[in-house]
């Protein structure tokens, strides 16, 4: 990994960060940038051996005579027991939290109608009650005396999510969480933001799809203005800027980094049929049909 940046170096020297989801992938490109930064750097998930693999990885980020230093907690954020043990074990180590980055998440590929109860439960109970659970207690322990900067990652919902209703529902939620928060946290110098990423590869994206993945991000290329996927290396950077004093009044904002891919076409296709009610018998039907009726 390059000990490079686009911010000034040490930038983020003495901060302390709660990065979720810090181990792979988006997580673990913003974990990385902000070692590179000199934070102190705590990667949570559930996978303890992935999480430490990584931790031996990222140190590799980590400057010459730099004091950040990268630590992995097992955590799940869907239980609310475990993230105050995390937070609590943060505090003792570090006497600080400056940064949560809620980026802890997944989903599966699924069609609403084949989607079970426990399978919706899930994915809502991991991006959406797990980034609450993450926000509230970091805010109860330290934000709400000390300030602090809260940045979530949610997706390219923004035309419904169709093959994965659960995730779009959730990181829709997330985005309207955001907004509460920040308002309501503005007591406590909190700046809440978000990130909508457009469709980003990495390889535990990929994998996460089975023998979909390839498949799928292919697919969704011709999709992206940039014709191009995004990597994780393109979301980092957002972050970094949102957590930074650059951003000092940015608060209750959800900063798209898609390379315009929400304001373009959706992957979902809909094929011809005629299911669809029929417009209202009258005047404008009958000119309607007179308009577009073929002319030889
Ligand atoms: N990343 C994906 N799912 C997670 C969970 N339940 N807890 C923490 N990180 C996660």
């Amino acid at each position: 990994m390059a000990v490079s940046s686009v911010f000034k170096a040490g930038l983020f020297n003495h901060k302390v960060a709660v990065v979720t989801g810090g181990g792979t992938g988006i997580g673990k490109a913003i974990s990385s940038d902000l070692l590179k930064l000199g934070c102190t750097v705590v990667i949570a998930s559930r996978k303890l051996e992935r999480l430490e693999a990584a931790a031996d990885e990222l140190r590799q980020s980590i400057p010459q005579s730099s004091p950040a230093s990268v630590t992995p907690i097992v955590c799940n954020i869907r239980n609310e027991e475990e993230v105050k043990s995390l937070v609590r074990s943060v505090l003792q180590q570090y006497g600080r939290i400056d940064y949560l980055v809620n980026n802890g998440g997944g989903q599966f590929s699924s069609p609403a109608e084949h989607t079970s109860s426990k399978g919706w439960k899930a994915v809502i109970d991991t991006n959406l009650t797990g980034t609450f659970h993450c926000c509230k207690e970091v805010y109860a322990a330290w934000m709400k005396e000390n300030g602090g900067v809260i940045v979530n990652i949610i997706a390219d919902m923004w035309k419904g999510f169709p093959g994965m209703a659960h995730t779009g529902a959730a990181r829709s939620a997330v985005d309207n969480l955001t907004k509460t928060l920040a308002i309501e946290w503005a007591v406590s110098g909190v700046r809440v933001n978000a990130i909508a990423p457009g469709t980003i590869v990495s390889k535990t994206a990929v994998e996460n799809y089975k023998e979909f993945g390839p498949t799928l991000f292919k697919m969704s290329i011709p999709f992206s203005p940039a014709k191009r996927l995004g990597v994780p290396e393109e979301i980092s950077p957002a972050v970094c800027f949102l957590l930074s004093p650059g951003a000092s009044y940015i608060s209750g904002a959800t900063l798209r980094v898609d390379a315009g891919q929400s304001l373009y076409h959706s992957m979902w296709e809909i094929p011809d049929h005629s299911a669809w009610p029929q417009a209202p018998e009258g005047e404008n039907l009958d000119t309607l049909k007179e308009l577009l009726k073929p002319k030889l």
